[in-house]
Formats: structure tokens, sequence, C-alpha cells
């Protein structure tokens, strides 16, 4: 499929930035699984480094492919952290969530120098508006909901897919899809659902693009975006 070319090729020079000797953030997602490859296929061929997973997903493959582990902990400073994210805008703001691992990406970003996402062409956008993923205290839930609702849209618990009732998030949350609609003030919104009492995290990253470099895989390979070198909106 070319969409899995293109987060192949996009996974894999991700991967090949990572230096010898760092701790690395892991994030979660289809992408970043071809980045997981390539990086295990630079540890058999000499790379020593450590990576910080930030799901059950991700320690899983990773583990399997023979790449040594260790939680924040153990590293609370990271030199890269290298995700995947679900929209991304041309001021390199992003939502991500769509697997739930938004709070422990959300952390692994903030502790990182460098910050590396990996997307395909279609997840550009000129103004995000996909549903927020809002990770909640399960005890907050129905308060939460009433709190959102006030600051505008709607949303729902998310529901397991292979399992009644809704996703227990790896860090034991609930997970709430709101829709605002066009988003205009992405960092202005993610600083009040993040002030609601019982919001653990939010999918809005808005915080990040100073130090964000996006990889966008394509049918021919790679462009990388930096900080200030965002094609016009009208091109993004
Ligand atoms: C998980 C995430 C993912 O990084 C995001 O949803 C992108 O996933 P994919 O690469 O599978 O499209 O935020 O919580």
């Amino acid at each position: 499929m070319a969409d899995e070319a293109s987060k192949r090729a996009a996974g894999r020079m991700a991967a090949d930035m990572v230096e010898d000797g760092a701790a690395i953030g892991l994030g979660t997602g289809s992408t970043v699984r071809f980045a997981i490859e390539r990086l295990a296929e630079r540890v058999a061929d000499g790379l020593s480094f450590v990576g910080i997973p930030t799901s059950h997903q991700t320690a899983m493959r990773a583990r399997r492919l023979g790449i040594p582990l260790a939680s924040l902990n153990d590293a609370p400073r990271l030199a890269l952290t290298i995700d995947g994210a679900d929209q991304v805008d041309p001021a390199l703001r992003l939502i991500k969530g769509r697997g739930a691992a938004l709070t422990r990406e959300k952390i692994v970003a903030a502790a990182s120098d460098r910050l590396v996402i990996v997307v395909d062409e279609p997840k550009l956008v000129g103004c995000l508006s996909s549903p927020v993923p809002v990770e909640v205290l399960p005890y907050a839930c129905a308060f939460v909901e009433r709190r959102l609702a006030a600051l505008g849209g709607t949303g729902t618990v998310r529901e397991g897919a292979r399992k009644d009732g809704p996703v227990v998030t790896d860090s034991g949350g609930f997970v709430l899809d709101w829709s605002f609609g066009p988003i205009a003030d992405p960092s202005g919104l993610e600083s009040a659902v993040e002030a609601i009492p019982g919001v653990v995290a939010s999918g809005l990253f808005a915080g990040f693009s100073e130090k964000m470099v996006v990889i966008v895989g394509n049918g021919s390979g790679c462009r990388v975006v930096r900080p200030g070198s965002t094609p016009p909106r009208s091109a993004w």
C-alpha cells in the first residue's frame, strides 16, 4: 500500500537520526513501528542506545526485536523522541492520541531535547480540526464531559473495539474524543482543557514546535519540515 510505504520511509529516516549512546523516546502507532524496525536493524549493526517506550504496544514490539529499554525514571532527559501524529498544522502544532498513548507521549515529548514527528502527507492540514483525545481519570469522567461541553463541541467516551465498555489506557485512564471543529487557537484550547480538574492530558501538542522536526513520507520518499521552514498554508 502506498500509505504504508510513506509511513515506512518516514519512520526509517527518523531512526537514522538516532546517535550512538543516546536515550530515545519511542512513541506509539503504525508509523513509529517502522522506526522501531529500523532501529532494531541498526542495533544488530552495533548501534548502542536505550529506548523509553510510551505504550505496551511499543514496549512489546521493541523488546521482541531486541531493542534495549528503560523507564523514564531511569533516563529523565532524552536526546530525541520519535513519534507519530494524527494531524499537523503549518505552525507544527499537533493532534495526537488515536492510539490512546497521548499522556505518556506528551511527557516524553517534554523530556526530549528534540522531537521527530513521522507522518504521511494526508496528516498535514491547514487548521487542526479532528476530534481531540482527552485522557481523564475515570472518577472525573462525567464532570470533565460537562466542562468540555462548556468549552464547546461534543464528544464521547472512547469504546473498545474488541472489548466491551470504555478503552482503558496504559495509565488507567478513559479517553474522551472531543470534536471542537476547526481550532483557531490550539495553544489556548490546550491550556483550557488541561486546566479542568480530572484531565490527565489532552491530545493537543501546541508547545513543542521549536524543537520539532516533521518527516513527511510520500510516494517519492520524504521531505523534512522544520520550524520556520513550512511552506505557505496553501501549499502545505
Ligand atoms: C498514539 C498516537 C499516534 O502516534 C498517532 O495516532 C499516529 O498513529 P499512526 O502512525 O498509526 O497513524 O498519538 O497515541
